[in-house]
């Protein structure tokens, strides 16, 4: 296995293209003026800017007189939700609908409207992540003003069915808002029927802080800018324009254009071998319908998501998304697929790139195939039959770094041992011992359990007296179990 750090964590950013790096450090020593002044290096900063905005504009089917810079997505979905809900207020148009696994940037946007008096419907998907078009359809009032909805989930990769959520938005006459933050240049996407779409450079091969907003011309008098100041972007997005990040943002959209296609079918072939890797694990789910090419997500039942991240050093990647992993609280989009909260804390997600290779993919799945084995042989999870919460009595003692740790499982329906079960890191007398246990164990009331003394179970196995403390470790164990069930 390689010894290098492998980088699979591109959903929440992309290294930046050399050949993008090379064209902004070209432009940033231009000496470029203000791109909105009146003389030569103000108009040559103009022109690279326009230059890039008819690439970011071709990377959508766009034209480049409908594309706003902003400083990213987050601020794009600000913009079109927290723009467009204003004038709707105004107009007596105060709802707007949205989907419970969307971006943060959403989310919150959509929350604050509603502290401004706007309602909100939030919507749940179904068990693969998907909205269905009819779940939408029964969502939209008379006063919907915006529907905001994501085209590729970050967490999952799960992908909406954007053209058919789009006509029950346009049969209803209420705009559509699209964050394809994750989709732009990964996925195809047909602007009919969209009213505004979000996208950002970091995520393909750009800089960070650059993004942009495409509003459809019928949109135009829909929307109010966030940002007051100039009238730069036609008075919607005011901040003088960064002709680097824009001309970085440009090529590298260029550049995902052209190689959409095959990266497409490369990333899907390469995803699937990861999850085939993985796949025969005890306890592993794959959560979400796969979606876009570049996103695996797995829930490691029985094994905790933060335990198996920090033995896995050499794999960037990330539990849960990259915002959630800073609160350090179980994936609501994963909690919103129906997953449990054990089973969202559980989960890893694995996202690839241009720079992601078959030999990393291989060494990433034996990298987790060997935490995973140590983590599992340590789970109570291995212990006890799946959904068996509730019926089972668990207790343990010792340690590894004292030679000998032992957890017993017992089911005790009615109070009476019916099987017990046993984990064990030790000597071959503990595992002989617990053995014995194993048989003696059942038909033995919960109130009375120990079946017999250290001593006595000694010299059943035959071991030497020196080893009696370790059996002291299995009585222990014997006394943990717990009052309550598992
Ligand atoms: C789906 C989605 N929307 C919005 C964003 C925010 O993008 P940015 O980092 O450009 O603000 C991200 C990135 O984390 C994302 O994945």
């Amino acid at each position: 296995m390689s010894t290098e750090a492998i980088y699979l964590d591109y959903a929440a950013t992309t290294p930046v293209e050399p050949a993008v790096a090379a064209r902004m450090a070209e432009v940033l020593a231009m000496r470029l003026g203000n791109a909105s002044a009146n003389h030569a290096s103000g108009h040559a900063a103009h022109a690279l800017i326009e230059t890039a905005r008819a690439q970011v504009a071709a990377l959508v089917g766009a034209d480049a007189a409908d594309i706003v810079f902003t400083s990213g997505a987050t601020e794009s979905n600000n913009l079109a939700i927290t723009g467009t809900a204003r004038l709707g207020l105004a107009r007596g148009a105060a709802h707007v609908v949205t989907l419970a696994t969307e971006h943060k940037s959403v989310l919150e946007a959509v929350r604050a409207l509603e502290r401004q008096g706007i309602a909100a419907t939030v919507l749940r998907p179904d068990s693969a992540g998907l909205l269905a078009p009819e779940v939408l359809a029964a969502a939209l009032l008379p006063e919907t003003c915006l529907v905001s909805l994501l085209h590729v989930n970050n967490e999952t990769g799960v992908a909406q069915d954007i053209p058919a959520l789009a006509a029950v938005c346009a049969a209803r006459n209420v705009p559509l808002h699209v964050d394809a933050a994750q989709s732009a240049g990964k996925l195809p996407l047909n602007l009919d029927g969209i009213a505004l779409l979000s996208f950002t450079a970091h995520k393909l091969g750009g800089p960070q802080g650059i993004g942009a907003l495409w509003v459809a011309p019928a949109h135009r008098g829909r929307i109010a800018p966030q940002m007051l100041g100039g009238a730069q972007e036609r008075g919607l997005r005011a901040g003088t324009l960064a002709a680097h990040q824009i001309v970085g943002f440009g090529l590298a959209a260029e550049i995902a254009a052209a190689r959409q296609a095959s990266e497409a079918a490369r990333l899907v072939m390469l995803r699937e071998r990861l999850w085939s890797g993985l796949a025969d694990l005890p306890g592993v789910l794959r959560n979400g319908r796969p979606g876009a090419a570049h996103i695996l997500n797995v829930s490691f039942t029985g094994v905790e998501g933060e335990s198996l991240f920090t033995s896995l050093p050499m794999l960037m990647l990330s539990t849960g998304s990259a915002c959630n992993s800073q609160s350090g609280e179980p994936s609501f989009v994963l909690r919103a697929l129906g997953r449990d909260s054990e089973q969202a804390q559980s989960s890893l997600r694995f996202s690839l790139g241009h720079g992601t290779t078959e030999a990393e993919i291989d060494s990433a799945i034996a990298a987790v195939r060997a935490a995973h084995a140590r983590l599992w042989n340590a789970s109570p999870a291995r212990l006890l039959p799946s959904g068996a919460k509730g019926e089972w009595w668990v207790g343990e003692a010792g340690a590894e770094r004292l030679g000998t740790w032992v957890r017993i499982a017992l089911s005790a329906p009615g109070g009476t041992v019916r099987e017990a079960r046993f984990q064990v890191y030790g000597c071959p007398h503990v595992a002989a011992v617990c053995n014995l246990l194993q048989q003696r164990l059942p038909g033995r009331p919960l109130a009375a359990l120990a079946p017999g003394t250290p001593e006595e179970w000694r010299t059943t196995v035959g071991a030497p007296v020196e080893k009696l403390g370790r059996f002291l470790i299995i009585e222990d164990a014997l006394a943990a179990l717990t009052r309550s069930p598992s």
